[in-house]
């Protein structure tokens, strides 16, 4: 029997809306464009419209994932999300919705949590499915409105963010030259409290159920595990910076992606950079990132991605893929 690998047979993403400047923001907090441009490089973010809810940003990149991996909804077998900005608190799932939404029933799809490292989790996952031989086609879905637990009066956390849909399809192939050639994925929840969305609880003094951060100190951890982890996955799987066609990192902050691009061997030319348009879109960032060169013309069949991301719990997470989806005419 051949050797089976899991492969990115494609790459889609969906852009909400609504574009929100630095400038909207200092109309109603105590901010400026210099303060959020400086310490972030974001200058523009999209925000959803009231009515589109997490499932419709991940259905729009869905479909187009579908359509580009030349595959109707009757092909995939499992849909899986990841997001920290479900539509529902517990039930039912992001993915049971989107599914359905995209014309999928009766296969199996569940939502997984990850925060910002999520797409490469659901990428481990994936692979792992393919590789056992349990599904051949996977839609797996980064979707987030992270605008839906932003508390906007917070100026350290509300100007960071942004809502969008990143979406891929992972499916079966013989050839490793065109795989997903490695995941590594991690996680310590000793720095939960750096991180976090409280859960609503009718107390006075219960924090507000948005998302809290410690900039600062997950600033530091960031750099620090990015950098190790990516200098991990290329030495484990005997792979040079210069032989990497794009690095493409979490996009958070500006500041972050180019510390990490200096402590290893990255030209300017190799780092994929959308932070600052779209602000951090957490577990929808790196698909969002891979499209963005896609569309651009950039990104062709058999080149080399390594992807990483950090994010809350924290999790974080690096892999090693050939894309191996048609190039955009
Ligand atoms: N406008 C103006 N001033 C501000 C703003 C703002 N929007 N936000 C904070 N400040 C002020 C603070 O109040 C503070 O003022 P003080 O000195 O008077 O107390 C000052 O600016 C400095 O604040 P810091 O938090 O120390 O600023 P820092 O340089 O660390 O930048 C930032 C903050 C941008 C949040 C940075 O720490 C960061 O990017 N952290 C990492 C974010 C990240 O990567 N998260 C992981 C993924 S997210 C996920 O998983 C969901």
């Amino acid at each position: 029997m051949k050797d089976i690998f899991a492969s990115l047979k494609s790459i889609a993403s969906y852009i909400p809306p609504r574009c929100v400047s630095n400038a909207d923001f200092e109309k109603t907090l105590d901010t400026s464009d210099e303060w959020i441009s400086k310490r972030t490089g974001i200058k523009t973010r999209y925000f959803a419209t009231p009515e589109q809810n997490t499932s419709d940003l991940a259905y729009e990149a869905g479909k187009l994932a579908i359509e580009r991996a030349k595959l109707s909804p009757n092909d995939i077998d499992a849909v899986i999300v990841a997001t920290l900005s479900p539509e529902y608190l517990t039930m039912p799932s992001t993915a049971c919705i989107a599914a359905y939404k995209l014309g999928i029933q009766n296969k199996p799809a569940f939502d997984i949590s990850g925060a910002c490292s999520g797409f490469i989790y659901l990428l481990n996952v994936a692979k792992s499915f393919i590789e056992s031989r349990t599904y051949d086609n996977i839609l797996i879905i980064g979707a987030e409105k992270v605008s839906s637990v932003l508390d906007f009066e917070d100026r350290g956390t509300c100007v960071l963010f942004g809502d969008g849909g990143g979406a891929a399809v992972v499916s079966a192939t013989t050839d490793r030259s065109q795989s997903i050639l490695d995941v590594h994925i991690a996680a310590n929840g000793k720095y939960g409290d750096l991180l976090y969305t409280p859960r609503f609880n009718a107390t006075s003094n219960s924090p507000k159920q948005y998302l809290q951060m410690k900039g600062n100190e997950v600033f530091k951890q960031a750099v620090k595990t990015l950098a190790q982890d990516v200098k991990d996955i290329l030495e484990h799987n005997a792979i040079r910076p210069q032989d990497v066609k794009f690095f493409v990192p979490h996009q958070a902050n500006l500041r972050i992606i180019n510390a990490v691009g200096e402590m290893l061997d990255f030209s300017p030319d190799q780092i994929v950079l959308t932070v600052q348009k779209y602000g951090n879109t957490s577990a929808a960032s790196i698909p969002m990132a891979i499209d963005e060169i896609y569309k651009q013309g950039k990104l062709k069949n058999g080149d080399l991605l390594l992807l990483d991301a950090f994010g809350g719990g924290f999790t974080w997470g690096s892999a090693l893929v050939y894309f191996n989806g048609e190039n955009l005419q």
